[in-house]
């Protein structure tokens, strides 16, 4: 087959900028440890809020600044809905739903996820810098769902 010198040239151009970009989202990939979220840590959203450690929503200490946020996402907010913790500390999160796909971020973070009846989605962050934080749920959810956030204060 017969290919035009321009046409060949644009060949080459156009592959080598699909290898060049598929390796480097291969290699960050791989430098970052990133992998979606799995599916593997699911729960019943019937009862969720009725088992620990749902039941009782709750920030604790489990070590020196560092804490594990175990949260539950529902028509409209977010338990525990205000949160404080020493500036520089690493918070745990782990939240569900036992209604409908809510969303959970934390505004100025990289921390933003969906939460999903039935799944336990994870999140960690370390917090260094003292101020507020805003918890917002970025999935619409309802009537409620723009009065739904949470607090995060850093200090
Ligand atoms: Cu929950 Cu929007």
């Amino acid at each position: 087959m017969h290919l035009h010198r321009y046409e060949r040239i644009w060949l080459i151009i156009g592959g080598a900028t699909l290898v060049l970009f598929l390796s480097i989202v291969g290699v960050q990939a791989f430098a970052t440890d990133a992998h979606p979220p799995g599916s593997l840590v699911t729960v019943d959203p019937k009862t969720v809020t009725q088992e620990a450690p749902f039941n009782k929503p709750s920030l604790t200490q489990v070590g020196e600044k560092e804490y594990k946020a175990v949260m539950v996402a529902r028509m409209f907010s977010f338990q525990p809905g205000q949160m404080e913790i020493p500036a520089g500390s690493t918070v745990h999160f782990q939240i569900t739903s036992p209604d409908v796909v809510h969303g959970f971020e934390i505004a100025g973070t990289n921390v933003n996820m969906m939460v999903v009846p039935g799944h336990i989605n994870r999140a960690t962050y370390t917090f260094d810098r003292p101020g507020e934080y805003l918890i917002v749920c970025n999935e619409y959810c309802g009537t409620g769902h723009q009065v739904m956030g949470g607090k995060i204060i850093v200090k």
